[in-house]
Order: structure tokens, then sequence, then C-alpha cells
């Protein structure tokens, strides 16, 4: 390692990868949209809170204005070919879910589309939008939460039922290591 000195923004801000790639889902007005975030966080379990962190430049940014809820769903990396593109193209300029041949259910409990494919997810209700520098977040209150039992074993996830898809930066993409290590006193 050797230090570099900061003169305004860093090259590159991804030190910190490889991280989880998931997907927002939208609905508003008529309109359907998709994005990847690789910027999100659990942010409180009681109540249940998660939150995104988007760009105001994204299409989805503009369509979280006026929804009042949106989902978040956790995908394989299988799926890394769509979610690239998902993530490459802007529902301001095309209807994605025609573009790009995408498939989707409805939410149980709120208006939310999530992409099919996935191995869980989220609805939730947008609770706050903070402006956290060039990109807000948005913190959502779980409603309801979707999952594919095969993927977990007990309460964590088994890397050897499913690969979550990983992001390394720079639209290079990966997926976890198998191998998992526990103490013995757990
Ligand atoms: C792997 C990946 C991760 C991304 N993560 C974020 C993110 O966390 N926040 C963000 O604002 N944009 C992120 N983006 C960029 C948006 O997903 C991208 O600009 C997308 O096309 C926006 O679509 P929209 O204009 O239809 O909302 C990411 C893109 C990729 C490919």
């Amino acid at each position: 390692m050797r230090p570099f000195r900061l003169e305004g923004k860093p090259a590159r801000l991804s030190h910190f990868y490889p991280a989880t790639v998931l997907v927002v889902g939208v609905s508003s007005a008529g309109r359907i949209n998709f994005m990847p975030v690789v910027w999100h966080s659990a942010l409180s379990f009681e109540p249940p809170l998660f939150g995104v962190w988007i760009s105001p430049k994204r299409f989805t940014h503009e369509m979280l204005q006026s929804a009042p809820s949106f989902s978040v769903s956790m995908h394989p990396q299988e799926q890394w070919r769509q979610i690239h593109a998902i993530g490459t193209t802007s529902g301001r300029r095309v209807c994605k879910v025609k573009e790009l041949g995408l498939s989707f259910r409805r939410g149980g409990e709120l208006d939310v589309p999530i992409l099919q494919g996935a191995y869980a997810a989220y609805e939730l209700e947008k609770q706050s939008q903070i402006k956290t520098g060039d990109h807000d977040l948005f913190v959502g209150r779980l409603r309801a939460l979707w999952e594919d039992e095969s993927a977990f074993a007990g309460e964590a996830l088994d890397p050897k039922a499913v690969s979550p898809l990983l992001y390394f930066g720079k639209y290079l993409y990966g997926r976890p290591c198998a191998q998992t290590m526990r103490p013995s006193e757990v």
C-alpha cells in the first residue's frame, strides 16, 4: 500500500468492492422500471429498514419522487448479463421491460415490480429521501419479503446453493467462493 493525496474527487471509490448487486424495481404513472444498485445497506432491524443510494441522474430517481414504494431484489451471478444491460440502459430513453424482454412479478403487499430470477426480494414502502452528496439515500420500510428457501441454510445464505452476483467495479462481475467458515463455539 502507498498513500494517495486527494485533490478533489478520487479517481475511483470502489476499494470496498466486491459488493452484491441488487436490483431496484419501481412502478409509477403506468411505467415499470428497474436499475441495479451496488450502493445499498440494511439500516435498521426494528423497524426493518433498507436503503439504496441513487443518483439524481437516474430515471429511477425521478420515478421515486412520486412512487410510494419500491422493490429490492437479490440475484444469482448467472443473471449478470441481463443485470448489466439493465444498468447500462436508461428507462428515460427506452422501456427496459420491452426492450430487454424483462419478466417480473408484482409485489404481494405493495404496488412494486420484482425482477424475475431473484432468490430473495423486499417490498419497501418509501419512508424518506436523504441527500448524501451526489447520491440520495432512499430509505424503505420492509412490508413484505420473498425468499427462495433452498438458497438459505438456517438463517444464512448457502453459497453452495446460490452464488450471489458480485460487482468488482468497472463493469467487472463475479461470484463468491462457496467455501465458508464459522467459529466452532457458535
Ligand atoms: C453493477 C451496477 C451497479 C450500479 N449501482 C448504482 C448505484 O448504487 N447507484 C446509482 O445511482 N447507480 C448505480 N448504477 C447505475 C445505474 O444502474 C444505471 O445508470 C441505470 O442505467 C439507471 O437506469 P435508469 O435511468 O432507468 O434509472 C449501477 C450500474 C451498474 C451496472
